[in-house]
Parts: C-alpha cells; sequence; structure tokens
C-alpha cells in the first residue's frame, strides 16, 4: 500500500492562470477540467486509494453568475462525458458537501455515485458548495435528530420494560 491513501486538493488559482494566458478566467476554468484528469490518471498510477478535489465552496456563490453558471456546466459536461470511463478505470466518485443544486444537477450527481459505488481502485470525492460554516450547522442538525431519536427510544423502551402483573 502507498502510505500516502489520501490527497486532498482545494482547487484554485484557475481564473488567475485563464486571464494570464488567455485573457479569460472561464478558459482557466476549462483547462482546470484537463488538470483534474491529468491528477486522477497520476493518482491511479501512484496508487492512491483517496482523492478529495476541493471544486466548489458555499463563497463561491458570490461569483459572477455567468462564471458560477459556466462552473456548472464544465462540471455536468465533465460528469457526462468521462463517467462511462472513470466506471471502467474501476473509480468511485462520491460528492461531499450540500447538495442543493437544480434537479437535473442532483440527479446526476445520484446517477454517478449509484453507478460508481461498488468500484474501489479509487475514490473521487468531489467536494461541492462545501464550507465549514455548513458543515457545522449540518452536524449539529444531525446531533439534534440523533439525541430525539434516542429519547423516543428511551420513552418507547420504559413501557415495553414495564412488567404487568
Ligand atoms: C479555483 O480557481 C476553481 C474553482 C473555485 C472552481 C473549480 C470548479 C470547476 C472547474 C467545476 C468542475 C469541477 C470539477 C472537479 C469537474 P479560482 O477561480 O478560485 O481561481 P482564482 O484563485 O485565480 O480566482
Amino acid at each position: 500500500m502507498n502510505p500516502l491513501n489520501h490527497v486532498a486538493i482545494i482547487m484554485d488559482g484557475n481564473g488567475r492562470w485563464g486571464l494570464k494566458h488567455k485573457n479569460s478566467r472561464n478558459a482557466g476554468h476549462k483547462a482546470g477540467i484537463n488538470t483534474v484528469e491529468k491528477i486522477i490518471k497520476a493518482s491511479i498510477k501512484k496508487k492512491i486509494k483517496y482523492l478529495t478535489l476541493y471544486a466548489f465552496s458555499t463563497e463561491n456563490w458570490k461569483r459572477p453568475k455567468k462564471e458560477i453558471k459556466y462552473l456548472f456546466y464544465l462540471l455536468e459536461y465533465f460528469l457526462n462525458k468521462r463517467i462511462e470511463e472513470f466506471h471502467k478505470q474501476n473509480i468511485r466518485l462520491n460528492v461531499i458537501g450540500d447538495k442543493k443544486f437544480s434537479k437535473k444537477l442532483n440527479q446526476l450527481l445520484k446517477f454517478v455515485e449509484l453507478k460508481t459505488s461498488q468500484n474501489n481502485k479509487l475514490q473521487v470525492n468531489l467536494a461541492l458548495n462545501y464550507g465549514s460554516k455548513s458543515e457545522i450547522i449540518n452536524t449539529i442538525k444531525k446531533m439534534i435528530k440523533n439525541k430525539k431519536k434516542i429519547n423516543e427510544k428511551k420513552f418507547f423502551q420504559q413501557f415495553i420494560n414495564k412488567k404487568y402483573t
């Protein structure tokens, strides 16, 4: 086993690269997709088990609408185009973050997750709509829900345990 089991990358610098080399931020995002492909290939070659790509944070919603639209277009394009190949290569795609997107994108994300769920060569975690604030809020919500369940269980248990003589 490679001692380097998990590599996590915060995607950054696409826009600056695009402006510098192609005079547009979106061209940088497009080039970023090619880099993602190269990183996936290299991860397989190096026998890395988990690759986490921090692609779109909750902060990123503050960007111009046109840029956001293009990023999601690229994401859909990338997934639709590559899913079969990833599946053949035994790559598992897992989406992390708050999955509050359009119905169409949510369906696509679910589809790629399900299709590749049994694959085990490399797991690519795609972090979308991620952010520390939303993670804390979601964790607290889960904790409250679990606590509620535990309390309900305890409540019913007292009746189950009661001996009717
Ligand atoms: C970082 O560069 C890039 C992003 C915040 C967006 C990356 C997401 C995509 C290209 C969508 C598809 C993603 C995948 C993984 C298929 P930046 O814009 O923050 O660059 P800057 O620091 O120069 O502004």
